[in-house]
């Protein structure tokens, strides 16, 4: 293949982006994204403050823009994301109990359901555990309405659209010996064996330069696949964009058949959320990096 989709197709996977509703008009962004990426994920017009900014008043005018601009086009959309404890509007972040449960419940229903058969794969929850050792649960208001609140949004998820894929998705997974990863396997297990409706495990993978790339990070894609659900890196970058590790997460991703498909969070290193770290693909002229050579020999050679 001589672009990341085309690349990525060869095995049956996707290759995609974050993209931002607003930047659709700049035709640099635009032409990258159009000629070189068959999936996309809205990076923040789908999340909960964006589609719900008042209490049962939907707003889905930027986010159908990116669903519309992607399906028209023939790529793949992924959903992100449906209940996080993080991007809530401000309506909910002072909620909590049944009221806040009540409240996520719905908007996951009837998100889920405005965007039936477009969205191939939702982030159901985002970032539910803790950081460090503790392997525990993040505390957040979502947390606190009762430990079963990620199997409810994902049941409610399922009545709402029963043919997307539903993922689970986190930072700081990407190391198997890492106690975050531990406890995410352990839920997703638990899921599985009890029938709560799973279908795949979002690995976002920012990764800095300074912590070395996970040697395990095949193992933690094999692991979680050997449960028996589909493996997606979301949110792929890494700073300094080392050629290396970009074209290493790919030919790990591509040892798992499982391993279904790479996104990487942005187009240029300027459309990044951590823009000094140059961690994409592009450049802020829209000029290939290095990195972006790594990554499509590592996809041409699976
Ligand atoms: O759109 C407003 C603009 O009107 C306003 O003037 C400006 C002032 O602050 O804010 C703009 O909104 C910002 C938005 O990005 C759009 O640029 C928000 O403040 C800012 O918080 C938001 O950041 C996003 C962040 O999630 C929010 O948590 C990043 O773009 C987005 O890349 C980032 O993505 C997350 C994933 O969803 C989950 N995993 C981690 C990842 C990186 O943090």
């Amino acid at each position: 293949g001589t672009t990341l989709g085309a690349a990525a197709a060869e095995s049956g996977r996707y290759f995609g982006t974050a993209v931002a509703a607003h930047k659709l008009g700049d035709s640099t962004y635009a032409g990258i994204l159009n000629s070189e990426f068959n999936s996309v994920t809205p990076e923040n017009e789908m999340k909960m403050d964006a589609t719900e900014p008042n209490q049962g008043q939907f707003s889905y005018g930027s986010a159908d823009q990116i669903v519309n601009h992607a399906l028209s086009r023939g790529m793949k959309v992924r959903g992100h994301a449906l209940a996080w404890h993080m991007q809530q509007p401000g309506w909910m972040q002072g909620m909590e109990g049944s009221s806040l449960r009540q409240a996520m419940l719905n908007h996951v229903t009837q998100v889920a359901t405005h965007y039936k058969g477009k969205v191939v794969a939702w982030d159901v929850v985002n970032e539910a555990f803790a950081d460090g050792s503790s392997g525990a649960r993040r505390d957040s208001n979502l947390q606190r309405t009762g430990n079963d609140w990620i199997e409810a949004a994902f049941k409610a998820a399922r009545a709402a659209d029963p043919n997307a894929k539903l993922c689970y998705n986190d930072y700081n997974t990407d190391d198997w010996s890492h106690a975050k990863t531990q406890a995410v396997y352990k839920m997703v297990q638990d899921f599985k064996n009890r029938g709560v409706p799973i279908d795949c495990v979002g690995l976002q993978s920012h990764m800095n330069s300074g912590s070395p790339y996970p040697s395990n990070y095949r193992t933690t894609l094999s692991s979680f696949a050997a449960l028996g659900v589909d493996v997606q890196i979301t949110e792929l970058d890494i700073q300094g964009a080392s050629p290396t590790t970009y074209s290493n997460v790919v030919k790990d991703c591509l040892a798992v058949p499982r391993c279904n498909g790479v996104t990487v969070w942005g187009i240029r290193d300027s459309d990044s959320w951590r823009p000094n770290d140059t961690p994409l693909l592009w450049n802020g002229n829209g000029q290939k990096k290095s990195a972006y050579d790594a990554v499509l020999s590592a996809l041409n050679s699976g």
